[in-house]
Order: structure tokens, then sequence, then C-alpha cells
């Protein structure tokens, strides 16, 4: 178990409040996942000198809107005015960009830097700050991650944060390609700038 104990108001409650909201949102498997992203961010955070309690919160909150209804998320990208692009795409694209949405209003989490890492937590970014590096990376290293390369992105993010988002932008760019799928033009910019500052993952 994660001991940690919230002092710092980037949730407006405790840890085990946090919990019990984001538990009522997702199965157990998911809701075991979210907390080994939370572990993970948490050692990624003391490694690079981020706040251990804001990422705790991150890795947290990052798949919070992962199983609502695709209704939920049609109908809060009209609601909000975001990109009516973000249509043509499904629960993969939306689960991030418009669940930080769902973070900000159910959560009460107002910090940008916890919000953006919800929001390009799938997608990636061209511009990343440290935090939103480290749900990104823990997302895709966490200890039941288990796919073909996953030791390489560990022993890459260990290295240097960056690194490992170059790694996981290029290989997930490979593998949605491989499989015929479409690219949400995001994830091709991200691949973009992160392969030319990490030209040798
Ligand atoms: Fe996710
Ligand atoms: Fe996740």
């Amino acid at each position: 178990m994660t001991e940690i104990n919230y002092t710092q108001h980037w949730f407006p409650g405790t840890r085990d409040e946090l919990l019990a909201q984001i538990s009522q949102q997702l199965k157990p498997k998911r809701f075991a996942h979210v907390q080994r992203v939370e572990h993970t961010a948490m050692a990624l955070a003391r490694a690079n000198d981020v706040d251990v309690e804001q990422a705790s919160v991150a890795g947290l909150v990052h798949d919070y809107a992962k199983q609502r209804p695709a209704e939920d998320f049609e109908a809060a990208i009209r609601a909000y005015d975001m990109d009516p692009d973000l249509l043509n795409y499904g629960n993969a694209i939306w689960h991030g960009v418009v669940g930080a949405e769902f973070v900000k209003r159910e959560l009460k989490i107002t910090d940008e830097d916890i919000l953006n890492a919800v929001r390009h937590h799938t997608t990636g970014a061209v511009y990343m700050t440290k935090l939103e590096q480290i749900v990104y990376m823990a997302d895709y290293i966490e200890p039941a991650r288990d796919f073909p390369g996953v030791e390489q992105a560990r022993k890459l993010t260990e290295q240097e944060l960056g690194l490992g988002v170059a790694f996981q932008a290029k290989h997930t760019l490979q593998y949605l390609v491989a499989k015929d799928k479409p690219v949400y033009p995001k994830s091709i910019m991200t691949y973009n700038a992160w392969i030319q500052r990490y030209p040798t993952v």
C-alpha cells in the first residue's frame, strides 16, 4: 500500500476520499491499474524532483473517465465547445483529452499541470512538463505492463524521462500503423517533436 498523507490540496480531500471517488468509476482491474500507476509515478517524481503528492494525485486520476459511456464524452465535447474533430475518435482518445474535464468538474481538481497530465497521457504532446512525462511513462511501464520492449522502456525512463517519452511515442505510432489503425494527429506531432530531441531511441 502507498502511504502518503495529502497536505497540499491538489485534491480537496484525503487520499482515501479520492480513492473512494475513483473506485466508484472503475472496475476492480482498472482501479488496481491506477494504483500501480500512482506508485510508479511517485517513484519517478522522487527521481526527477517533482512533487510526489502531485504525482500521486495525477497517477490516480489519469484513467478516471476510462469507463464512461460514449454518450458522456460526446455530450461533454459539445457542452464544453471542444474540437469537433474529437467526435471522429473514440474512448482511447476521449478518456484523456475529454476525461480531464470530468476530473476538473467532479473531483474539483484545478491544477492545470495535473489536468494536462490527464489530457496528454494517451497521445503525449509536443511540450510536456515533467509531471506530464511522468504520468505518460508511468502508465506505459507500471509493473503489470508486459509487452515486447517494456524492459527497454523502463531502462530508458530511468536513464532520462525524455528518452522514455520518445521511445513510447515511436513505438505507439509503429503499433497503430502496423494494425491499420488511425493515428490521432497530436500523436504524430508528439512523435515528431520527441524523436528530434532524442533521436537515439
Ligand atoms: Fe488511459
Ligand atoms: Fe492508464
